[in-house]
């Protein structure tokens, strides 16, 4: 007689789990938690069989689980149905950053504990956001296609491709991940760094960005907050997306928004795919409104073969730098999060519950984190 049941959520690796043992975050390797969970008496079921809800086998585990570990890389959705479905379920780790792709309110209506491995992949996720910008800003990948099919057009890709020097660089949340793509900014040596956020970066972060642009550029006074979001995205070349999918942050970058961005802007989005309404940004590509749009994150995921930003293109071919969820689940991140998924278990299991405060995203029927929209 088991304590308990553990429902583990992940991506299928294949061959690559055999290849790779580094490779933690799939199926076959379980975050390498299997004998931890064991060990405290609870069962482990683990899965990729998160779709179609009703019917997968997501749905019929989660009928008797007490705990549930997903990723949002290849997100089980923890809807409002399949919580009401869950009598046992008391707490939804999740193995990475990022816990919108459970309800958040029905999980407070139900008193569940959620939390994340916070900070375990936010280096992780700020370097592929700098490495977008610049696959866009340099329009590489139309370059690289040159080169591996053969042909030799160097106006063809040159006259698309900028330099991220002297560029306006804004960022939409400046937590975390925000704040160190902006710190790995300075050395490109920006005109100016903005942040739009309803919480102010402490002031000693921003004294700390405005000593290094002075020190590698000469330049003081690089970082400034702006108030109205459509003052920031007015005035940047570059407009990168760092904030929790949420309530007040779903569709903000709609027809509307993008109307109001800077013609021939780049928009970077490694935070959430439904941040962005999908079509809305493949127009703007398409129209020249954007010169391209680029990340790692979609709505739903996996995308479907015909999500618009697989095949979205500017009128020269290139302005797209999508890929996979795969930014926050380096190998380095994944030794990382599963580390911090047995910390949170283990304070589970041990009815000590003394969880680190900056995971917990719900708890106790509220929000432990003011990351999730402005709250009464
Ligand atoms: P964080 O909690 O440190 O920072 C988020 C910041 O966004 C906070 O300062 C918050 O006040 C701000 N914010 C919230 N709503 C906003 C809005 N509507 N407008 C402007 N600012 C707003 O979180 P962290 O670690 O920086 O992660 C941010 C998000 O990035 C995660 O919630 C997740 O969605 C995404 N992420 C993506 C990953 C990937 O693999 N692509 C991996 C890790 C995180």
């Amino acid at each position: 007689m088991s304590s308990g049941k553990v429902l583990l959520v992940l991506y299928k690796g294949g061959e690559h789990a055999k290849e790779q043992e580094k490779l933690l975050g799939c199926l076959e390797n379980e975050l390498g938690i299997r004998k931890f969970i064991e060990s405290h008496g609870y069962e482990l079921v683990s899965t990729d069989d998160k779709d179609p809800e009703p019917n997968s086998k997501v749905d019929k585990e989660l009928e008797d689980a007490e705990i549930v570990i997903t990723t949002p890389f290849f997100p089980a959705y923890i809807t409002r149905d399949r919580i009401a479905k869950a009598p046992k379920l008391k707490l939804c780790v999740t193995a990475g950053v990022g816990s919108d792709h459970i309800d958040l309110t029905a999980a407070n209506e139900r008193s569940l504990t959620v939390a994340e491995v916070t900070g375990s992949n936010v280096v992780s996720v700020a370097e592929h956001a700098v490495m977008t910008m610049l696959i866009l800003v340099r329009n590489y990948d139309p370059a690289h296609e040159q080169a591996v099919g053969g042909s030799w057009d160097i106006a063809g890709a040159a006259k698309e491709e900028y330099d991220l020097e002297d560029k306006v660089i804004a960022t939409v949340g400046a937590g975390r991940i925000g704040y160190r793509i902006l710190e790995r900014l300075i050395p490109f040596n920006p005109k100016k760094l903005l942040y739009f956020d309803y919480q102010g970066l402490p002031q000693e972060a921003v004294d700390k960005l405005n000593a290094a642009s002075k020190l590698y550029n000469g330049k003081d006074n690089i970082v400034e907050r702006v108030e109205k979001i459509e003052d920031m995205v007015a005035q940047a070349d570059v407009v990168t997306i760092n904030c929790p999918l949420h309530e007040q942050s779903k569709g903000l970058f709609n027809k509307d928004l993008i109307s109001k961005m800077k013609d021939g802007a780049w928009l970077v989005n490694t935070a959430r795919g439904a941040i962005c309404v999908a079509e809305d940004v493949a127009a703007a590509v398409k129209s020249g409104k954007l010169r391209g749009y680029g990340g790692d994150v979609w709505y739903p995921q996996p995308a479907p073969k015909d999500h618009p930003w697989r095949t979205m293109a500017n009128k020269n071919g290139g302005g797209n730098a999508m890929t996979p969820h795969v930014s926050g689940t380096s190998l380095d991140a994944q030794s990382r999060y599963a580390n911090g998924v047995k910390a949170i278990l283990d304070s589970y299991f041990s009815k000590r519950f003394d969880y680190n405060p900056q995971d917990l995203i719900v708890i106790n029927g509220d929000y432990a984190t003011k990351a999730y929209g402005q709250r009464k």
